[in-house]
């Protein structure tokens, strides 16, 4: 979908189509033209209700207030509603005085993520049109100021919804496509597209000279050969370094401890984490953000087999600590242990590690929610907090000395799974702080996405499938900081 922002009243622009939000409810507003027909319609202009009148060329669309998530929620139902006609053109209009830019962005990001769809593996595939959204600004005042600041909006939703829907496309795609080694190859190709952007491969060996022996403990099994990925976005005069770690398991059968088969469907989602740090990046790069930011990546898959590593072994991570392996299924902190080691010698500024870590996290704070973890409260609530404008829902988890108790061994350093099943996702959690160094614990966040990062019924402006958890929140949260060094207060960025 091609959108185009235009100072042009509504009334001016020729399109096939208009999409009209009702806020709050407010039916007698005067954008409603077609009173009659939706009260006989019964339409309420609740939150993601829609209403489309074919005869009037105008689809209908409740927000329950202006906030940026009903806007992105309101503008997806609307096209939504019209999915299956051969609209080529639709406008829309602006329905605040103020704040262009954050209106803006909500519109293009619910248009865009709402329109994403996956048919890879169809053999018919759906035939597209290529329809263009033409936003209005007739509301707003000072025009030509405010026609640039949306320019700028529609631009930065647009690389950021495309950031998400490019995570989507690597989780949803098949294991036996994206191998660790395609993904590498993913990795190659965004360095090779992007400017200030270059990319470090290595293999198993590499896994070997690096004394990653957690990683490659887990990636032993599989005839597809690991990937440790690392991607740099180096801008001129840098000023802070972000970096962000991925759990990239292709695969995750639970290796010998086995998952029973309703749980390993969709375990091709375990990528998760990695694809958002993938997407991360390219957003970085496209965005500019005044920061050096980093992408690492331990990719593998977690199968069976004669070589498979097992219960009861014990391994030795980067850092030197030794760790019990009680349950092979636990090995998204083993490959993320020696990656966090890794991350830390690169001496960053913020450390952001993302994973489909654990079960728990989501009986915790349900299937729709990330769970944020890590030492410091201020830094927890910023990733809250951008999560919240990003749209992406999140919720803190507390580490406390008492869980940190339950994953000692007796044989090792630590063991891989917690004495006790409760607070699981907490004691995931803290497992990964034995990788961190003192100096980077207070700029370290641990966000466990295994519950939004991939759901099989479509829910909001997410299609059934992956959803690119991870990714708006931490573009949103990259913005924040940018607004920040540049001592850049936009009203329009103020809620
Ligand atoms: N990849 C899974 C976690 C997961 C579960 C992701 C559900 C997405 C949806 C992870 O590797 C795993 O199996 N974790 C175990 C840990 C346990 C053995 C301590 C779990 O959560 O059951
Ligand atoms: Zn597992
Ligand atoms: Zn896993």
């Amino acid at each position: 979908m091609k959108i185009t922002v235009t100072p042009k009243k509504l009334d001016a622009i020729h399109a096939d189509c208009e999409i009209v939000l009702i806020i709050n409810q407010q039916l007698k507003h005067k954008w409603v033209k077609d009173q009659t027909d939706l009260s006989t319609l019964n339409f309420e202009a609740k939150s993601e209700e829609s209403a489309f009148l074919p005869h009037q060329h105008r689809v209908y669309a409740g927000a329950d207030s202006l906030d940026r998530d009903e806007i992105r929620l309101a503008v997806a139902a609307a096209l939504k509603a019209i999915k299956n006609t051969n609209y080529k053109t639709i406008k829309i209009g602006s329905y605040v005085k103020t704040c262009p830019a954050i209106y803006t962005k909500a519109i293009v990001e619910g248009a865009l993520l709402g329109d994403y769809s996956f048919d890879r593996y169809k053999s018919k595939k759906e035939t597209k049109i290529q329809r263009e959204l033409i936003l209005s600004l007739e509301e707003y005042h000072d025009k030509e100021l405010k026609l640039e600041s949306a320019q700028n909006a529609l631009d930065e939703a647009t690389i950021i919804a495309q950031a998400a829907n490019l995570a989507k496309d690597v989780v949803n795609a098949v294991p036996d496509d994206m191998t660790p080694e395609a993904l590498a190859n993913e990795a190659q190709k965004l360095a090779d597209t992007l400017d200030n952007v270059t990319c470090f491969i290595g293999d198993e060996h590499f896994l070997e000279e690096q004394k990653m022996g957690a990683f490659a403990a887990v990636a032993r099994a599989s005839a597809h050969k690991p990937r440790f990925i690392h991607l740099t976005y180096k801008p001129k005069d840098a000023k802070e370094k972000f970096v962000f770690v991925g759990k990239g398991l292709t695969y995750d059968s639970g290796g010998l401890s086995l998952k029973p088969s309703e749980h390993m469907v969709s375990m091709k989602s375990d990528k998760s984490g990695s694809a958002a740090a993938l997407a991360i990046l390219k957003g970085a790069a496209q965005l500019q953000v005044p920061f050096e930011v980093h992408t690492i990546i331990g990719s593998c898959e977690n199968m069976i087999g004669g070589n498979a590593y097992k219960p009861d072994d014990v391994l030795v991570a980067k850092n030197g600590v030794t760790i019990e392996v009680r349950n092979t299924d636990a090995e998204g902190r083993l490959v993320l242990a020696d990656c966090l080691c890794y991350a830390c010698e690169l001496e960053p500024d913020y450390l952001v590690d993302m994973a489909t870590l654990t079960g728990a996290c989501v009986v915790a704070v349900g299937e729709y929610t990330t769970g944020i973890m890590g030492h410091n409260s201020a830094l927890k609530d910023e990733m809250l907090s951008a999560a919240d404008k990003s749209g992406e829902l999140s919720a803190t988890l507390p580490f406390n000395r008492y869980l940190k108790k339950l994953i000692k061994s007796d044989i090792a350093d630590i063991s891989n799974i917690a004495a006790s099943r409760y607070g699981g996702a907490i004691t995931a959690g803290l497992f990964l702080d034995n990788f961190v160094t003192d100096t980077v614990k207070d700029k370290w966040l641990h966000l466990d996405i295994a519950g939004p990062a991939f759901i099989e019924k479509e829910w909001g402006y997410n299609q059934s499938g992956a959803s690119g958890a991870g990714v708006r929140m931490c573009l949103y949260w990259l913005k924040e900081h940018t607004y920040k060094i540049n001592n850049y207060h936009d009203k329009d960025e103020e809620k």
